[in-house]
């Protein structure tokens, strides 16, 4: 029943690192969905917005406090269906007379959930299609639990330490899980958000073109008829960024490609000239490589790097900004997974977990409005994204590559002289990699060169040179992710071929770390 306008769920957002991904989850399902953070999400909001479903996300509050946040009570008025998610449960059980207790000790991890038979029965079945073994794993992380749910509600499922894991009220169509199904670790948790929806009776009639549409006409309501710029990075973030811009504002954009001389072998090269190619886009390349080597001359610690380069960044768009003749706009990239560790993304309520990335690396007096269209996205989504815009399948396809670039994977001071090494080695992996066909199952894949020599034996003499250590993965978001399983044989071929090419290094070693406890790249 697309008749124009979708049908439309709103997540009311309590500051859960995950509540993005439950936006995902649902757009996979082609249910259109927004995130609004509970203090904007205020009575006259949601009777404007009109949603078919609400979904109270996770969060790190108590309702056990006072001033706890919450939605208006209003909403249990609508008459459409409400699910809450763990701090979301907490909070619908506490608004509607129910009990929710601080813990003594929390609940955090794997969790084995059982169903109730009786509130399994019915059309509105959250739980169809779930326990064909008689269980499922869930993914807790809660400290409150209920300790008595509201009245109306039946106990759905129950774990071993959470008695009211799942609650329903089937008759005013209200349900609460104390887990998390928007995680991956809650492998049934999609199944679990599509009987939702489909309980509020959404079709699915939502898709990536849609999507594409609303961002569209988002940018030419945000940004009028100003000039933007947009900072190239050879990336798909920015490339579908650029596109998007130019399919929005024809006219209005200009490229800058800032090569920081941190890039890899032909890198700037190639962009250019993929650029020019593909696309109709004002491109200015600018060398700034003595700039930022210079800078970053003397510097070892991560976070002073990343923070060199993002300022310097800045400087170098300010410049060309002014150059082109008054853009006050800048477009940048950025993903989700940039953001969500981020201070206050979006002015959110989420806590602060580290400052990260791109949004970590700008200067708050910027001078130039940031427009991220894609900050709500997940790389793969941006990959769907970027084939709706039609750009090249080359583009679309490729690995990520940091804005730090080599700076990140040259831990301790960076040289020219280790970026030389560095992107000799890096050269020859990638290689390795198109040549064993095992580009599009890996993530990422890169060298990092380590500040750290070692004895070996060459020729029948003696080497004294650097470590290199090889680092592929696998993930489906960069959030998570698994080291990638060579065989063998294409590793000691690979380490062979580094050694015996790259004049410097003289120990190969492979990164079998996952993320997490440890992160993609190396700082
Ligand atoms: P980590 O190292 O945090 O990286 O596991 C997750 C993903 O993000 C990429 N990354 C960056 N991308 N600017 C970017 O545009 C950055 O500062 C940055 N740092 C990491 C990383 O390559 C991986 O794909």
């Amino acid at each position: 029943m697309n008749t124009g306008t979708p049908q439309k769920l709103l997540i009311i957002d309590f500051g859960s690192q995950v509540t993005q991904l439950i936006a995902r989850r649902l757009r996979e399902a082609n249910i259109y969905c927004e995130i609004h953070p509970f203090n904007a999400a205020r009575e006259e909001f949601i009777d404007a917005f009109e949603p078919q479903a609400i979904i109270l996300s996770g969060g790190p509050a108590s309702v056990t406090q006072p001033d706890f946040p919450c939605p208006p009570e209003s909403i249990y008025e609508l008459g459409i269906p409400i699910l809450g998610i763990c701090y979301g449960q907490q909070v619908m059980m506490r608004q509607l007379g129910g009990d929710v207790s601080q813990g003594r000790h929390g609940e955090f991890g794997r969790a084995t959930l059982r169903p109730e038979g009786a509130g399994l029965i019915g059309r509105h079945n959250l739980m169809e299609g779930l326990f064909a073994d008689g269980h499922e794993e869930v993914w807790m992380s809660h400290g409150d639990s209920v300790t008595q749910p509201a009245a109306g509600f039946r106990v759905i499922a129950r774990s071993q330490n959470a008695p009211f894991a799942a609650l329903a009220d089937n008759e005013r169509h209200l349900f609460g899980l104390q887990f998390h199904p928007e995680v991956y670790h809650t492998p049934c948790g999609t199944r679990i958000l599509r009987n939702f929806a489909h309980i509020a009776g959404f079709t699915g009639d939502w898709t990536m073109s849609a999507f594409c549409r609303r961002i569209i006409q988002k940018l030419r309501d945000d940004i009028g008829g100003a000039k933007v710029i947009c900072g190239l990075s050879g990336g798909v973030d920015s490339a579908v960024t650029a596109a998007l811009i130019h399919r929005a504002l024809p006219g209005q954009l200009t490229c800058v490609f800032v090569d920081h001389g941190l890039l890899r072998d032909n890198e700037a090269e190639s962009v250019t000239t993929m650029f020019r190619e593909s696309f109709n886009i004002p491109l200015s390349p600018i060398d700034a490589s003595t700039q930022f080597l210079a800078a970053l001359r003397g510097i070892s610690d991560p976070e002073t790097k990343r923070k060199t380069i993002g300022r310097l960044f800045i400087d170098v768009f300010r410049e060309e900004a002014q150059k082109i003749g008054g853009a006050t706009h800048l477009a940048q990239g950025t993903l989700y997974p940039d953001v969500i560790e981020s201070p206050s993304a979006g002015d959110g309520p989420s806590a602060t977990i580290k400052s990260h990335h791109n949004v970590g690396g700008l200067p708050a007096e910027l001078g130039l409005e940031l427009v991220e269209p894609l900050r709500e996205l997940f790389k793969d989504e941006v990959r769907e994204l970027g084939r709706e815009l039609g750009l090249p399948d080359e583009f679309v396809r490729r690995h990520p590559f940091p804005g730090p670039g080599l700076a990140i994977r040259c831990p301790g001071e960076v040289t020219p002289a280790k970026l030389a090494i560095l992107r000799q080695a890096d050269t020859i992996f990638l290689d390795q990699i198109d040549k064993h066909r095992l580009y599009d199952d890996i993530w990422q894949a890169f060298a990092v060169l380590l500040p750290v020599n070692s004895v070996g034996v060459m020729g029948d003499g003696r080497t004294y040179g650097a470590a290199c250590v090889l680092r592929a993965v696998t993930s489906v978001d960069g959030m998570t992710a698994d080291f990638y399983d060579f065989e063998g044989t294409f590793l000691s071929e690979t380490a062979t071929r580094i050694v015996n090419e790259v004049r410097g290094i003289n120990r190969v070693l492979y990164d079998i770390t996952s993320k997490p406890p440890g992160t993609i790249e190396w700082e």
